[in-house]
């Protein structure tokens, strides 16, 4: 049965831990996989989570089977989170799914099901797993102009007029905030330009919101979401608890469909139930119990708050000690671009062959887009990192 497969080629992202792991130098430096990272280079349980789990674990009664869309207190405190009530609730459908991925794969699900045809644009470029995983649920994928990697700013006239050009009823994806890979983000003078074109031309908005509370804060980063559900008859938003909960193992996530109206919502329920049965049956619990635990706590969720608030200062903070050691060691190239960013992302802006001489001679390890992970960044390796970089230039 299975002579005839061939192997596949290491994942671009995730194929990069097992190679980190694998390096023995002492002074390797792993700006890969988007994980955060504290001061230490660690990436620790958060403290919100460790209470959330204590008291789960001291509660919890049963693990009885929930049902295809998870946990109801969840998938409400999230829909909350990302909404904040610019929709009616009930032409909102938020189900729990195995992270954002999961969230991803559901959707296509969904649009395949409602269109067999259907085609999403997505930004040029956007996060590496995009393609594979709509393109592999049988979505036909297109790129729409985002980023200009010469100066390393937005192509904001060159999108709207090519999502102008978008057919009716095709569908947009987009990224909510923290933009991965490049870390640059639509203004909210933007987002509101973005959401006449998508009226004018009847597209439905497809928002990935994988950072929510990395960007700017929690209610700022959901401009665009908020935005366009006041507006827009219909969109989907995937979202994670990956990166903002630190629970990237525990696999948890939603996925919203706002629906045309009532009856368009109970179908799309329906659908969305039925869907994930023959896909995974139903998502892990133990991620969505922990993000529920939190956000229904006043307490520990002021607690949660305030741990996220580190997170983004610390990643603004690292972006900012790389961008002055490389104006120190390289000044005769400008990598302002990195403060411009948001989020865990952006690129450095160097070659596939200078990505790869870091890694070979220096230990530094990066996507070959040179996109770079600013969370790997420390106080200790922020010199040898701007030196190597300069040496490879
Ligand atoms: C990344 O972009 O590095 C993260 O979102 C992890 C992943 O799954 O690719």
């Amino acid at each position: 049965m299975f002579e005839s497969l061939q192997a596949m080629p290491a994942d671009a992202i995730l194929g990069l831990i097992a190679e980190f792991q694998e390096d023995q130098r002492p002074d390797k430096v792993d700006l890969g996989v988007g994980v955060y990272r504290n001061t230490a280079g660690e990436t620790p349980v958060l403290n919100s989570v460790k209470k959330a789990e204590q008291a789960i674990l001291e509660t919890q009664a049963s693990k009885a089977y929930l049902g295809t869309a998870g946990n109801p207190d969840f998938n409400a405190a999230m829909q909350a989170m990302m909404f904040a009530g610019t929709a009616p609730d009930e032409r909102l459908v938020t189900i729990q799914t195995p992270g954002g991925s999961g969230s991803l794969r559901v959707a296509a699900g969904i649009l395949l099901r409602a269109r067999d045809n259907t085609t999403v644009w997505v930004s040029e470029p956007t996060w590496a797993n995009h393609v594979p995983l709509l393109g592999g649920a049988g979505l036909e994928l297109k790129p729409y102009p985002y980023y200009d990697t010469e100066k390393h700013v937005l192509r904001t006239d060159a999108m709207l007029d090519a999502l102008r050009e978008v057919p009716r009823g095709d569908v947009v994806l987009f990224h909510a905030c923290c933009h991965n890979p490049s870390g640059l983000d639509p203004s909210q003078q933007d987002w509101r330009a973005i959401t006449d074109v998508i009226l004018e031309r009847g597209l439905l908005p497809f928002v990935d919101m994988a950072y929510q509370g990395f960007a700017e804060g929690l209610e700022e980063d959901a401009y665009s979401i908020r935005y366009m559900a006041e507006r827009v008859p219909e969109m989907i938003v995937s979202s994670s608890c990956s990166k903002n909960f630190g629970l990237y193992r525990d696999r948890v996530g939603t996925v919203t469909f706002l629906a045309a109206d009532v009856q368009a919502a109970q179908v799309l329920a329906s659908q969305a139930s039925n869907y994930v049965r023959t896909l995974y049956s139903m998502p892990p619990d133990h991620g969505g119990a922990v993000v529920s635990a939190i956000l229904n706590d006043a307490a520990l969720r002021e607690e949660w708050h305030k741990e996220l608030d580190e997170m983004r200062d610390r990643l603004q903070g690292m972006r900012a000690l790389l961008n002055e050691a490389l104006a120190a060691k390289a000044p005769e190239h400008d990598f302002s671009h990195l403060v411009r960013a948001n989020g865990m992302f952006c690129f450095l802006g160097i070659t596939a062959e200078q990505v790869s001489k870091l890694k070979q001679d220096y230990g530094i390890y990066m996507v070959d887009s040179s996109r770079i992970n600013v969370a790997g960044i420390t106080a200790d390796n922020v010199d040898y990192l701007a030196e190597s970089i300069a040496a490879v230039l």
